[in-house]
């Protein structure tokens, strides 16, 4: 049986990925701060990872929140840290795992509306995010592990039912303040956490592929067409708008940052495609059909 190692593995993606590497067949273990799970002593994640077909890492402080010194911290270090325990388990394992899948985010790259960015793009972005994600694709590439293969996945926002963003944004538009963010022209990249899956499941079976790769659908969006797709599937025929200001209020009451709205996120999955990975959400409509019906 293939055994797939998921860091992290406790999250909103985590779950739902658990579960369907599950049904797929796999030996799913769990590394986690909680005695429920694995532990990250290094005794324990090199036992987890003999033999394993893949490691995927998702461990990390959640990146909602007020970037004050302290968060800022916690979110650096706990995915600097994890990533370090990670390879050094690797390095120490008797049968290394064949694939090492590390998260990364498309926040790594410059807010753009005018321009995609794809891989070959060599100028990232200079905010904190973008930051967090230089440092820890550096911690990750740093090792340079010969019998097990290392992708970073600079992962869009991921839209499923049970977490991340679709939740609250569903929630404010049945009371009608689904409506365009700020002038709603910021681009939104995205992807199905089904289609997320079925990216690891592709480069587990594709092992010519390696190195950066962007998980995120064909079509990004506008906010503004975001925002009209959620209200059509959930039949609300007002969408009262939140200009920038509102937003930045709102996210100082919520504790978390504007940014995360306003930003504009305009990336491509270029090596996917040439990989010649499909797509089974590729366009909104049809994400926003499952996920909400
Ligand atoms: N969700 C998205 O749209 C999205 C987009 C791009 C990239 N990503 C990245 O993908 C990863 C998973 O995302 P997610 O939405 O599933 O996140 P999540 O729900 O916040 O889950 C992250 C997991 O990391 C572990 N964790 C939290 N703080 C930690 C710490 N200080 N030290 C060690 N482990 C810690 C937690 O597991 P335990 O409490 O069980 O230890 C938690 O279950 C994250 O690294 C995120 O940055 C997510």
């Amino acid at each position: 049986m293939k055994k797939v190692v998921i860091t992290g593995g406790t999250g909103f993606i985590g779950t739902y990925i658990a579960k369907r590497f599950h049904e797929s067949g796999f030996l799913v273990v769990i590394v986690s701060r909680s005695p429920k799970h694995v532990s990250w002593s290094p005794v324990e994640l090199i036992e987890a990872f003999e033999g394993a077909s893949v490691v995927i890492n998702l461990a990390g402080k959640n990146i909602n929140c007020t970037y004050n010194e302290a968060n800022k911290s916690a979110i650096v270090q706990s995915r600097i840290n994890t990533t370090l325990w990670i390879g050094n388990a690797i390095e120490a394992c008797k049968k290394p795992p064949e694939l090492w899948i590390n998260a990364s985010a498309t926040g790594i790259y410059k807010s753009t509306t005018d321009r995609p960015m794809t891989e070959n793009e060599t100028q990232l972005g200079d905010d904190f995010l973008s930051d967090v994600a230089r440092q820890w694709e550096k911690t990750f590439f740093g090792f340079n592990l010969t019998d097990t293969r290392q992708v970073a996945l600079r992962t869009s926002v991921v839209l499923g039912r049970d977490g991340g963003v679709l939740k609250p944004l569903v929630t404010l538009s049945r009371l009608w303040l689904g409506g365009k963010q700020a002038d709603g022209n910021q681009i939104f990249s995205w992807i199905h956490i089904e289609d997320y899956f079925r990216t690891l499941i592709f480069l587990c079976d594709n092992d010519s592929v390696r190195g950066v790769i962007n998980s995120t659908s064909p079509n990004p969006i506008t906010n503004n067409d975001f925002m009209c797709s959620i209200r059509k599937h959930l039949r609300v025929l007002i969408g009262i708008c939140a200009p920038a200001f509102i937003i930045k209020l709102g996210a100082r009451v919520m504790g978390t940052e504007p940014e995360l709205i306003l930003n504009s996120s305009y990336i491509l999955p270029k090596r996917l495609l040439d990989a010649g990975f499909q797509f089974a959400y590729p366009d909104i409509d049809k994400a926003l059909y499952n996920l909400l019906k």
